[in-house]
């Protein structure tokens, strides 16, 4: 009689389909999936970033490919996804993380800037979710994982589009939780807190202290802080967790 070790069948390799992995905090996720074993998609707008990345998790022994894709168009973004599909045989993982900003106070936001947010940070999880779900129902196996942020939990001045949008992430993550669950699939929020990326370089010197002065560790968040949040979430022993916000903010809310 064959042993419990050499009659199971080996792991699949998971395949990961992750958004914005060109830089900030899709690239520290990047990094660590591929780290864990995953094979990661890198999708992004453009392909010189994401040839660089995958070419450097190559050369230390991981698995990585590119998608050349515009999430906030619903046909680029569903044919990348579908010829990653095509490419890999399988799709395991999504990560819904690229997104923008357009803050503006309420009394200056045009409609423009409110529609652009929503569709490039809303409306393009749930194209993503449309078409993965289909293949993770094929192999009964799915995590999905929807970059959020605070302010869509508690709001924010001057982001009335992006708070919008990342709240509405919850309600379509719970969904997707609820109609999907039993086809073995996951589906969670990570909400970070203040990272410091590209996206918040900006920001003035006082408005990071004061959100330093807010977070009860008592330091400001980094790429790979969300990185670790994301790579437990999809990890294969996280299927009891599903419809939750997981808050990564260093204490700062508390919400
Ligand atoms: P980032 O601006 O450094 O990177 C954004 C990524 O999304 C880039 O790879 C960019 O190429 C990609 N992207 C943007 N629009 C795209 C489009 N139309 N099509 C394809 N790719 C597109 O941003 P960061 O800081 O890494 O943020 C990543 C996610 O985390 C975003 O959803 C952001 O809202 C969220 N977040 C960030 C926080 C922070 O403090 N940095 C706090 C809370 C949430």
């Amino acid at each position: 009689m064959a042993d419990s070790a050499s009659s199971s069948s080996p792991a699949p390799t998971r395949v990961a389909f992750i958004t914005g992995a060109s830089r900030g905090i899709g690239k520290a996720i990047a990094l660590r999936l591929a780290r864990d074993g995953r094979h990661v998609v890198l999708a992004a707008r453009s392909e010189g970033p994401l040839k660089d990345l995958a070419a450097q998790i190559i050369a230390s022994g991981g698995k990585a490919s590119i998608a050349v894709v515009d999430i906030a168009d619903s046909k680029s973004l569903t044919d990348g996804i579908t010829k990653a599909v095509a490419e890999c045989g399988r799709l395991d993982i999504l990560v819904n993380n690229a997104g923008i900003t357009k803050d503006n106070l309420m009394l200056r936001m045009t409609d423009e800037d409110f529609d652009s947010v929503i569709t490039t940070n809303l409306k393009s999880a749930f194209v993503a979710c449309r078409v993965a779900s289909r293949e993770m129902m094929r192999g009964k196996f799915g995590r999905i994982v929807n970059i959020a942020s605070t302010s869509g939990i508690i709001g924010n001045a001057g982001q009335a589009n992006y708070a919008a949008a990342k709240a509405g992430l919850l309600g379509l993550t719970k969904t997707v939780a609820r109609e999907f669950g039993s086809k073995g699939i996951t589906a969670n929020v990570v909400a970070p807190g203040y990272i410091e990326t590209d996206m918040t370089a900006g920001l003035p010197a006082e408005i990071k202290d004061g959100i330093l002065k807010m977070c009860a560790v008592r330091r400001l968040g980094v790429a790979d802080d969300i990185a670790a949040a994301v790579a437990y979430v999809t990890s294969d022993e996280a299927g009891f967790l599903t419809g939750q916000t997981l808050i990564v903010d260093g204490g700062m809310t508390m919400a």
